[in-house]
């Protein structure tokens, strides 16, 4: 899957990518170079994956023009507000060994995210930054921070599948021309996705399997997907969309799985708001 899409500022992003939540920073380094092998080019990490060097050092050894890679980083609530998103900015292009960053998103919507914006749209402006956007901001929050701010987000990072197909969220963001990026688009196998009776049977149609129904779903609808697989055989099925289409009945089917909200995290709860809130403190490798 090699296309691409258009975000409201005119850079092409791709819509397949590599997402490296929970890996290792030891074991980073190997699984971006086989999913670059695999022909994946666009890079999810973040400063709070603490494996943003394993990604640099992948891509710097790849051999790969840096023209033709996208990666994306996001800021963490610990580096939060003006001063301090920028230097962390700064630091995630030294880790990531790269002069630009082509998505960075702010991660929570918590802490100083208003000064953290005003980080990204300073970096954006100085040539550091291609596209700036958020991740797990959710209706009102969006809007408060895409009516502020002067550059309105390129992508919102939320939890997408084909139990959570956002369908409110993706209204909101058409009128900024936002694009939606789905974190866990294979819903991490929740709600027993890859034995789910409906995509079952549309995989065996195709003679695919549940992960690509899933996928091409998505990128069909222009959501930006990054599966993550530390297999490099699913890598690679996971990048095979192209060979075949789904059917409109078929699409309605999987349209119909859609629960209207997210299995993993409900960004409104306290509980996770102080989780997060403590997160880097608790697992910052450097703080152990
Ligand atoms: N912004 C945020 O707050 C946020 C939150 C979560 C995630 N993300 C991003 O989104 C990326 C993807 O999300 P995710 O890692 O949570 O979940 P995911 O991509 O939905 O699912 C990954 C899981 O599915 C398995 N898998 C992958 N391909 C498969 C296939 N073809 N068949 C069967 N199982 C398969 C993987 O296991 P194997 O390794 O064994 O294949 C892994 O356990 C992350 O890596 C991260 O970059 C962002």
């Amino acid at each position: 899957m090699k296309k691409t899409i258009t975000l409201n500022n005119g850079v092409e992003m791709p819509l397949m990518g590599y997402g490296v939540w929970q890996i290792a920073p030891t074991e980073c380094e190997q699984y971006v170079s086989e999913a670059l092998k695999a022909g994946y080019r666009s890079i999810d990490t973040a400063q709070a994956y603490y494996n943003e060097e394993g990604v640099g050092a992948a891509i710097s050894k790849s051999g790969l023009p840096r023209e033709e890679l996208f990666l994306t980083t996001k800021v963490w609530i610990s580096n939060a507000g003006d001063e301090k998103a920028a230097r962390s900015i700064d630091d995630s292009l030294r880790k990531l060994k790269t002069d630009y960053i082509d998505l960075l998103l702010i991660h929570q919507p918590f802490g100083d995210y208003y000064g953290t914006y005003r980080a990204m749209e300073s970096a954006y402006r100085a040539g550091k930054v291609r596209a700036i956007g958020l991740s797990n901001f959710y209706d009102a929050r969006f809007v408060d921070l895409a009516e502020n701010m002067e550059i309105k987000p390129a992508v919102v990072q939320l939890e997408t599948h084909v139990f959570s197909q956002q369908v409110k969220m993706r209204g909101l963001m058409k009128e900024y021309g936002t694009r939606l990026m789905a974190w866990s688009p294979l819903a991490r196998g929740m709600n027993n996705l890859f034995g789910n009776e409906t995509l079952k049977s549309i995989a065996v149609r195709h003679g695919k399997d549940i992960a690509q129904i899933c996928l091409k779903f998505l990128t069909d609808e222009g959501v930006i997907v990054i599966p993550q697989s530390t297999k490099s055989e699913r890598m690679a099925s996971n990048f095979a969309l192209d060979d075949f289409e789904l059917t409109a009945e078929e699409r309605e089917a999987i349209r119909r799985l859609d629960t209207g909200h997210p299995l993993a995290a409900d960004f409104n709860d306290p509980a996770l708001a102080k989780y997060l809130l403590g997160y880097d403190a608790q697992f910052n490798p450097d703080n152990q």
